[in-house]
């Protein structure tokens, strides 16, 4: 069986990272029982392209090296979208998977998805197309604002497969249509990778390197709603200024997060507190060292808001509606929104050791990839003999 995984963002690769794995595992286990076992093509698309936004995970969480880079580089949602979807598609003519593998909801995702949907293989006697499998699908913030709302809808709409990490991604599926028969629930696979590098992440020396107090809340904010207006990155930044009347704050600076805080003129103010820690983008164990020991985290990432809760570890997040409910019903995750009053009365109870108790959602258990691997042999193999 041949599976093309594809990649394109950060977020992904931490993704591919265990799935990339979970088939390593399948062949190895089933190397005596006759069959040929699984081919896995990786094509990373190019969307991330910086070594800390992409090389370096690939090296440091020993995914095999990308069998095709598309390069596609930066762009506006559609430039990008349609320079992947044009050279994605001579590549699936060529190789030709049984099986298309898309994680989360970035511009990649979507674009090869649309792709997969329409093509028919050429000569190709026994399939017209691949098999096309979503894993983290079914998660909706209901806010069309956000580009990954958008690219979630019609990546689902368009799949045949959906692997799903929390019980809400089921009920949203059903609603939207989807067979029962096509969802399954199987756990998340970024937890996955995070159990797999929590030894080495405990043993990293990252808070020292960069001089840190024990006590310190991790930042990240990256959103374009939180990020490209003047207005609302201001006001953001005034509130990680206030933060530090209370602790310490390390803040990696995501690329688009940087050149906006340069075009506002607002980074000089960051660099001259004391307390506040800037860094380019960390490697992931460095983040997960940082992660793992922080008082609480604050951020407007997706994923943050899953690692968080599994380690249970508070977290704010600044946005109005979240695609993981479940971090907030059973995590540790608490959703502000961008008011400052409200981020800051919430940092300051958790500060206080008021925060709620919170418990690792189900199937959260490091085999979600090795499921996701397992039901898609046996699916598609019983559906192509
Ligand atoms: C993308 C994803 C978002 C994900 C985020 C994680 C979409 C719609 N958005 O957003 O869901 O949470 O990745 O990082 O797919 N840049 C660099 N170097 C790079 C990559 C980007 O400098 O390696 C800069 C470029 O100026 C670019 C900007 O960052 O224009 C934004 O990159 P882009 O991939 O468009 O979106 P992200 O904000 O990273």
């Amino acid at each position: 069986m041949k599976i093309m995984s594809i990649a394109g963002a950060r977020p992904n690769f931490m993704k591919l990272a265990a799935i990339a794995s979970a088939v390593n595992t399948f062949n190895k286990k089933h190397s005596h029982s006759g069959h040929s076992g699984i081919n896995h093509i990786i094509v990373h698309t190019g969307q991330h392209y910086d070594t800390k936004m992409s090389e370096g995970f690939f090296e440091e969480l020993d995914i095999p090296l990308p069998d095709i880079n598309l390069n596609v580089g930066s762009g506006t949602h559609a430039i990008q979208t349609a320079e992947i979807m044009k050279k994605f598609e001579p590549i699936l003519l060529e190789k030709q998977p049984d099986v298309l593998l898309v994680v989360g909801d970035v511009n990649s995702t979507i674009a090869c998805t649309l792709v997969a949907s329409k093509i028919i293989y050429p000569n190709n006697l026994t399939k017209k197309r691949p098999v096309i499998a979503h894993v983290e699908a079914g998660l909706r913030s209901f806010d069309k604002d956000m580009p990954e709302e958008i690219n979630r809808i019609l990546t689902d709409a368009l799949s045949d497969l959906f692997f799903v990490t929390e019980q809400s991604g089921v009920k949203n599926l059903k609603l939207e249509g989807i067979e029962q028969n096509k969802i399954f629930h199987v756990g998340n696979v970024m937890i996955d990778t995070l159990l797999k590098n929590l030894q080495k992440a405990e043993k990293a020396s990252i808070r020292q390197q960069l001089n840190v107090a024990k006590h310190y809340a991790l930042i990240t904010l990256h959103r374009p709603s939180n990020v490209d207006t003047q207005e609302n990155l201001t006001r953001l930044v005034q509130c990680v200024l206030d933060i530090t009347k209370w602790i310490d704050v390390v803040f990696p600076l995501h690329p688009r997060t940087e050149c906006n805080l340069e075009k506002f003129q607002l980074k000089q103010q960051l660099q001259q507190n004391n307390r506040i820690f800037l860094c380019p983008p960390l490697r992931y164990i460095d983040f997960l060292s940082l992660m793992s020991s922080s008082t609480l985290v604050v951020t407007d990432s997706g994923g943050i808001q899953e690692e968080t809760t599994f380690l249970q570890v508070p977290c704010v997040t600044l946005r109005s509606s979240t695609e993981r409910p479940v971090t907030v019903s059973e995590g540790s995750n608490y959703l502000t929104g961008t008011n400052t009053n409200k981020i800051l009365e919430t940092i300051d109870s958790i500060l206080k050791g008021h925060g709620k108790k919170s418990t690792i959602p189900n199937n959260w258990d490091g085999k979600a990839s090795d499921r996701i691997i397992d039901i898609i042999w046996n699916t598609v193999k019983r559906s192509t003999t």
